[in-house]
């Protein structure tokens, strides 16, 4: 399969994946614009929990990197059910889940109900907009059609507007502006008409081809890491692994060696100014993997700002997983046993195995 082959490419995706990840930057442009309704009337919570699973637990993770260095309030993002004792009073949940039938985001909403605690919900709709309506909770409503991953940017910029709204801003009117620049430019390079000597997304997909691709970021990149790791497993159907800077030094490193670390490819999520002692351990892990490791591929983030570098790495990402899924021949776009998941968790038990 040559990725540079847009009529083949066009008979694997079926969905036209590669008109939505190409439409990214406009997504986040009109995500940039919903507002909460009603107003949301909190003032400087004391804590932050952000709700949510999979693909709309993702944006979470790039504003609590952002919050890492801009916010003195404690940003948590919560995968599971009900919430955190510390979610109490004068804490403030976001709930994030595109579908809004996520179990586990209805019971963090109902937990904070039952706590008094404030709550806005990021939503296109489902059982969670019912909730936050009947409740006449703030709500952001977003457009529907996408698949969760990838409306990254309608589960980013809402909230980001919703984190400021409140006094806790994690990313500043600039920040935003050049994030939105980046990302232009980032797909443009990216996307499938650009041939493959030239188009980073194609080269890093041919290079992990055939290997367990191991994602490693720093400690801000991170939380991207994870996110390469999930897309790769949902539009690829590969199964990818992720770890963190310095944590992966102190136990991880040990895989990378032997028969075993030849199936592997390690990718580096790389920023231009790490501190020091970052850029020096990626330097020594790369010393050391080398010899034994399938692969080895490092990738910088672009911008200048956090906001920006995050995104323009999840950008990559995105692509990357897209070429992994066209270099299988799978469609990018389904997840039928995510879909079939959900659909027998949600069916009485007696019924479960039906198809
Ligand atoms: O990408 C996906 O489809 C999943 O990871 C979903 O995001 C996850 O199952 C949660 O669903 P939702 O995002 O609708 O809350």
């Amino acid at each position: 399969m040559r990725l540079d082959d847009l009529d083949a490419l066009g008979r694997i995706d079926r969905h036209d994946t590669r008109r939505v990840l190409a439409e990214f930057a406009l997504q986040c442009r009109r995500a940039l614009q919903l507002r909460a309704s009603p107003p949301i009337a909190v003032n400087r919570p004391r804590l932050v929990v952000m709700a949510g699973m999979g693909g709309s637990a993702a944006g979470a993770d790039v504003l609590a990197a952002c919050a890492a260095e801009a916010l003195d309030v404690p940003l948590l993002v919560h995968r599971g059910y009900g919430l955190p004792a510390a979610a109490g009073r004068g804490a403030l949940v976001i709930a994030s889940s595109y579908s809004g039938d996520t179990v586990e985001v209805l019971s963090a909403v109902e937990a904070a109900l039952a706590r008094g605690v404030p709550v806005v919900a990021i939503t296109s709709g489902g059982a969670l907009g019912a909730l936050a309506a009947s409740h006449d909770l703030s709500r952001v409503t977003l457009p529907d059609g996408l698949m969760p991953r990838m409306a990254l940017g309608y589960l980013v910029f809402p909230a980001l507007g919703a984190l400021a709204a409140c006094g806790t801003p994690v990313a500043s009117s600039d920040d935003v502006e050049e994030a939105l620049q980046v990302i232009t430019t980032a797909v443009t390079d990216l996307r499938p008409e650009v041939v493959t000597d030239r188009n980073e997304a194609k080269r890093v997909a041919l290079a992990i081809d055939g290997r367990l691709p191991v994602i490693y970021g720093g400690p801000v990149t991170g939380a991207v890491a994870y996110r390469w790791k999930t897309d790769l497993e949902e539009n690829a159907k590969r199964l990818a692994t992720a770890g963190v800077l310095p944590e992966m030094n102190h136990n991880e490193i040990e895989v990378w060696r032997g028969e075993e670390a030849r199936g592997l490819h390690a990718v580096l999520l790389r920023e231009g100014d790490e501190p020091a002692e970052i850029a020096d351990r990626f330097t020594l892990v790369r010393e050391l993997i080398d010899p034994a490791a399938g692969g080895i591929t490092e990738v910088w983030a672009r911008g200048r700002g956090r906001l920006a570098r995050l995104l323009s790495l999840v950008s990559l990402g995105q692509w990357v997983s897209y070429y992994a899924a066209i270099l299988r021949e799978t469609d990018p776009w389904p997840v039928p046993m995510l879909t079939e998941f959900k659909r027998r968790l949600g069916a009485p038990a007696g019924e479960r195995s039906l198809p």
